[in-house]
């Protein structure tokens, strides 16, 4: 090699490696003002939390809105409130309308026996410790009537019997 070839191939070398740098720099650039201003590019908002993941996150740590509640009722959920129906709405409120709860009415054992169908053949998971505070609040607020005759109907349309 002569001194010249020399010469070229270090100037050839430096070339490259200013481009190299300068292509570094401009990625770098671009990674920093996107992480800066569009974090969101980075992560993966669209994975949803499952249903399960949530309502077991959530479980008893629900404060009832004072406004919502008259008369002893959580007005959005037709709920009776009283110790355990944060878990209640919580839990039981995750596959079907609280509907499905108030409309019914039973004892402990009753109630339990409900959980256990659920459990069997509705996919409804192990309760673990809310299982006891559900039962009380439900035997307690939503046990049979005893009253000796069903309550009046009420808001029933007759059909005109012509
Ligand atoms: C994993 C989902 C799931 C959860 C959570 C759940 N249920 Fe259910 N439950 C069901 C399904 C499904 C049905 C059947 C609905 C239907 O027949 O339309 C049902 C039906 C019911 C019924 C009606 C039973 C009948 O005789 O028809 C009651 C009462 C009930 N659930 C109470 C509860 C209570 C109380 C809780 C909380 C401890 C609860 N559910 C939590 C899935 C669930």
């Amino acid at each position: 090699m002569t001194e010249k070839n020399i010469v070229d191939q270090a100037l050839k070398q430096g070339r490259s490696s200013i481009l190299v740098g300068i292509a570094t720099l401009f990625f770098g650039f671009i990674f920093t003002i996107q992480l800066t201003y569009y974090p969101s590019v980075f992560t993966s908002e669209g994975d949803n939390i499952t249903t399960l993941d949530t309502v077991n996150l959530s479980l008893g740590t629900m404060d009832l809105d004072p406004a919502e509640i008259q008369d002893g009722i959580h007005l959005p959920t037709g709920m009776i409130v009283d110790d355990g129906v944060d878990v209640v709405i919580n839990t039981c409120g995750a596959c079907h309308s609280l509907d499905l709860v108030t409309q019914n009415r039973a004892d402990r054992a009753g109630w339990k026996d409900i959980i256990v169908w659920m459990q069997e053949t509705q996919k409804l998971w192990d309760l673990g410790a809310s299982e006891n505070v559900i039962l009380t609040y439900l035997s307690k607020n939503y046990a049979p009537e005893d009253t000796g005759r069903r309550r009046n109907l009420e808001g029933i349309e007759w059909y005109q019997f012509n």
